[in-house]
């Protein structure tokens, strides 16, 4: 909905154009019409029951409108049900963080702020409470099954997201060593780094967080003169040419650049390491085409790579600097994201089919983010409402109630520019925006996408994709899967 937005008009139009809508939209049969047809789709449709061979899941870190990046998958032939909405919070903040909420959707247990990939007995920050509250994730159960796993992200491959995919930590911020407290590290606790290559077998590994893989000071091959981009560990170990020295027999390929990473042919590789940038990549608007591919044709890659395993895959692809774009309140930085991310989802349907794969999209979290006025259609999505505030100043259509928008000079609220960079106006200063708390969305198509549905814990999401991927006649007999599972069915 965004990307068409977004494609439509810009700048504000006082009276509205004629031609911002399809003069059609002026007959009601062109409505009834369309309405009928929907209609005659939702009564033709059969549930797929099939086992899902493959898995795709797509999340919007902070994608506040859990629904604007489906509209690749609502265009299907078979549209689905009403979207599932997965009540977000952690055990205990009422508004969770990335880190809790990837925990919920990924392991299946809801935890507390800022720890992943373990129940809400470890506490935020204190190592001695992670020992014996781990919590696997639906990427190792996959990995078990025989099946092929991927990560890939738009921010470092260390981060909140991908990290519960992978790791056990009470602070989602032990990126590597460095970032650990002394006590941490002498209590046994392992940076999440490191984390990444002891755990889960990963095949595909797609994302940014160079600096937090190699030793203290170790330069950077895109930025040799950056201080901020050397590599931060203290233990001096390189993960990188680790990574490559594990994967022994097989073609395992580390990429940090564009050409080397279109020049991998997924036919011929096994494993694949890609780690565009130091740290997180940077936003879709301000990439650097010649360095660093977008968000769909990492996914595609990914899709490439898996789709070899005749057992199928598990694939995360998370657009995770949606989030990031709030919290800085540049809106526009934040749904070109997200349209982005609505083109990998794109391409990867194009790539799979729904007789064996289930394709889900959805948010983690939302933000104090709000869509308001009453702008004209085809107003910009990015423009002013054409009505004033009291004050007599505009308002844009896009803005926030809390964040670093807020500006009072001279006791009013300062005019409006309108560029990529504008901050949007919020009620409360704040140095980031926070989250916010509503339920997000859930969509999902392919085999058994009707076990989404309702208002549920955002936790029962991987326990249904797990479901859905041993098909209902299989899960009894598929140890070791399904163990974990067993008890939902019995
Ligand atoms: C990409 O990485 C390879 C391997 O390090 C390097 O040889 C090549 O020069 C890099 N390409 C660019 C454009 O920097
Ligand atoms: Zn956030």
């Amino acid at each position: 909905l965004v990307k068409v937005r977004l494609r439509l008009l810009v700048g504000v139009a006082w009276p509205p154009l004629a031609n911002v809508y399809d003069p059609e939209e002026e007959k009601p049969e062109f409505w009834r019409q369309q309405a009928r047809a929907v209609l005659r789709l939702a009564l033709d449709r059969k549930l797929n029951t099939n086992v899902a061979k493959n898995i795709v899941l797509f999340v919007g870190d902070g994608e506040s409108d859990g629904a604007v990046s489906v509209t690749q998958a609502e265009r299907s032939p078979h549209p689905l049900g009403a979207p599932m909405l997965p009540s977000v919070y952690a055990v205990d903040f009422q508004i969770p963080d990335s880190a809790a909420t990837a925990t919920a959707y990924l392991c299946g247990v809801k935890a507390n702020l800022n720890t992943v990939g373990l129940s809400a007995a470890g506490r935020n920050g204190a190592c001695r409470s992670q020992k014996g509250n781990e919590v696997t994730s639906i990427l190792k159960w996959a990995k078990d099954a025989g099946k092929s796993v991927g990560i890939v992200t738009t921010t470092r491959v260390q981060h909140a997201t991908p990290a519960a995919a992978y790791a056990h930590s009470a602070s989602r911020k032990w990126y590597c060593d460095t970032d650990m407290p002394a006590a941490a590290k002498a209590q046994g606790c392992r940076d999440i780094a490191a984390q990444l290559l002891s755990n889960t077998d990963i095949d595909v590994i797609i994302g940014g967080g160079r600096k937090y893989m190699t030793p203290k000071g170790t330069r950077d091959p895109e930025y040799p003169l950056d201080p901020s981009a050397r590599g931060r560990r203290s233990d001096g170990r390189n993960l990188i040419s680790e990574w490559q020295h594990t994967k022994g027999g097989k073609v395992a390929r580390y990429v940090w650049n564009r050409t080397d990473f279109d020049a991998v042919d997924p036919a011929t590789t096994d494993y694949l390491l890609a780690l565009f940038e130091p740290g997180d990549l940077r936003y879709e608007l301000e990439r650097d085409l010649s360095m660093d591919p977008p968000l769909s044709d990492t996914t595609e890659k990914a899709i490439r790579i898996l789709q070899k395993n005749p057992k199928g895959f598990f694939l995360l692809v998370e657009g995770g600097r949606i989030d990031q774009g709030h919290h800085a309140s540049r809106a526009s930085m934040a749904l070109h994201e997200t349209v982005e991310l609505d083109n990998a989802v794109g391409r990867a349907l194009e790539l799979t089919g729904d007789g064996d794969t289930l394709t889900m999209v959805t948010a983690d979290h939302s933000h104090s983010f709000t869509f308001n006025g009453f702008p004209f259609r085809g107003n910009s999505i990015l423009g002013k409402s054409p009505l004033f505030g009291k004050d007599m100043m505009p308002y844009t259509t896009l803005m926030y109630g809390n964040g670093p928008g807020h500006k009072i000079v001279n006791n009013k609220r300062p005019d409006i520019r309108e560029s990529k960079d504008y901050i949007q106006q919020a009620a409360v200063p704040t140095e980031s925006e926070t989250h916010g708390g509503e339920d997000v969305a859930v969509l999902a198509r392919g085999p058994m996408a009707h076990l989404f549905h309702g208002v549920q814990e955002q936790s029962y999401i991987p326990h249904a994709l797990a479901f859905a991927d041993c098909g209902p006649t299989h899960c009894a007999t598929a140890p070791p899967y399904l163990h974990l599972h067993l008890h939902l069915f019995i």
